[in-house]
């Protein structure tokens, strides 16, 4: 019984420990770097990728004159690139239905669509 009590104690210490150490780790891995390139073996550009997501889930109020109370539009390469600035890619992956792009009741940008645009991004914002 007592050596059942010890060995618990022991795991017990040991999921906690390992808890502590795996949570470090995740604070320390993105802080301050700059956001690993979701797609590292692609070159992500406006033309190819980019404009078919803006004008299918953006343009209908992102667009000139302005929608539905949008305000700036995205109706080519540099309006878009503007985009970015305006935090497109915070809006784009929050959890917060008062932020996230397209509003409610749109249903969010898929994770594979969203790394699109951050892999856009991380190539530099190409046209073509
Ligand atoms: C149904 C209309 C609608 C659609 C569709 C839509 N937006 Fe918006 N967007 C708005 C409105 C309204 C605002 C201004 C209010 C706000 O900031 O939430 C806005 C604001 C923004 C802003 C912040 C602009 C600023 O000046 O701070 C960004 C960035 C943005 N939208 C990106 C997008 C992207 C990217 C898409 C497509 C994936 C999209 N939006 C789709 C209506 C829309």
């Amino acid at each position: 019984m007592k050596k059942i009590a010890k060995f618990s104690i022991l795991i017990l210490t040991a999921v906690i420990c390992f808890n502590c150490s795996s949570s470090d780790d995740g604070g320390d891995t993105n802080g301050g770097d700059p956001e690993p390139n979701p797609n590292p073996n692609k070159i992500t550009t406006y033309d190819a990728d980019v404009k078919a997501i803006i004008d299918g889930q953006c343009i209908r109020c992102h667009t000139t004159p302005l929608q539905n109370g949008a305000t700036f539009p995205m109706d080519n390469f540099n309006e878009t690139r503007n985009g970015i600035n305006r935090g497109m890619i915070e809006r784009i992956q929050s959890t917060s239905s008062r932020r996230v792009m397209p509003p409610p009741p749109a249903a969010m940008l898929t994770q594979e669509v969203i790394d699109i645009i951050r892999d856009w991004e991380a190539d530099g914002l190409l046209e073509n």
